[in-house]
């Protein structure tokens, strides 16, 4: 798989203008959402629409994943998934469910919609098993910023973690536990 180093957000902690709330809908994704996501992902992560759309289409069959989709006024702004993966032979990423893949258009940045995203994610994992991880560059602060307000905590640094590599640098992997009742 590529490595994981472009296409992040301008790390911005304190804006200095906010937008207006908007009107978000979070949902598993249909077929019909897909080419749309695909377009998405392959602007802001590179590769081609077609090659996204496979990848998308493999996660939406996939038995212990789940691809959700957020819409504004019924047009696809963001795109998320979640999946059970094996320990990692070589890197050892423990096995568990891991969140994946959330991007938002650019124009639709910094309203909440990747929380939301990631909220309906750790619901789903909840519903089904303890632990949820994620992995992120140490280049991607506005993601790190992200986990870590929604409650993942570090596990560990590495260069790579379920295959996937940090280019010219390292991931940290990160885990949430449920919250106690
Ligand atoms: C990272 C990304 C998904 C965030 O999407 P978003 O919808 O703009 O994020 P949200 O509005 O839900 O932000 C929630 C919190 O995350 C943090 N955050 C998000 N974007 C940020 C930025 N550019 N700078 C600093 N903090 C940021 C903030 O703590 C923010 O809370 P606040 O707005 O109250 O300060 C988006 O920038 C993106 O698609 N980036 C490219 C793909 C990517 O890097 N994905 C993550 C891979 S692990």
């Amino acid at each position: 798989m590529a490595g994981m180093d472009s296409g992040f957000a301008v790390y911005a902690p304190h804006p200095v203008e906010r937008h207006a709330p908007v009107a978000v809908v979070v949902a598993e994704a249909t077929g019909d959402d897909v080419p749309v996501l695909a377009v998405l992902q392959a602007r802001a992560r590179g590769g081609s629409a077609g090659e996204w759309a496979d990848r998308i289409h493999r996660a939406r069959r996939g038995e212990r994943s789940l691809v959700v989709a957020a819409k504004v006024s019924g047009e696809a702004v963001g795109y998320a998934n979640v999946a059970f993966l094996p320990e990692h032979p070589v890197d050892r990423a423990p096995a568990g469910y891991y969140l994946t893949g959330v991007t938002v258009d650019p124009a639709w940045r910094r309203r909440g919609i990747a929380r939301l995203l990631t909220r309906r994610r750790m619901d789903w994992v909840w519903e089904r098993d303890s632990a949820i991880r994620c992995f992120v560059s140490v280049r991607n602060p506005a993601s790190l910023d992200l986990h870590r307000e929604l409650g993942f905590g570090h596990e560990r640094t590495g260069a790579s973690f379920q295959g996937i590599e940090f280019a010219g640098g390292e991931g940290r992997l990160l885990r949430a536990d449920p919250p106690r009742s």
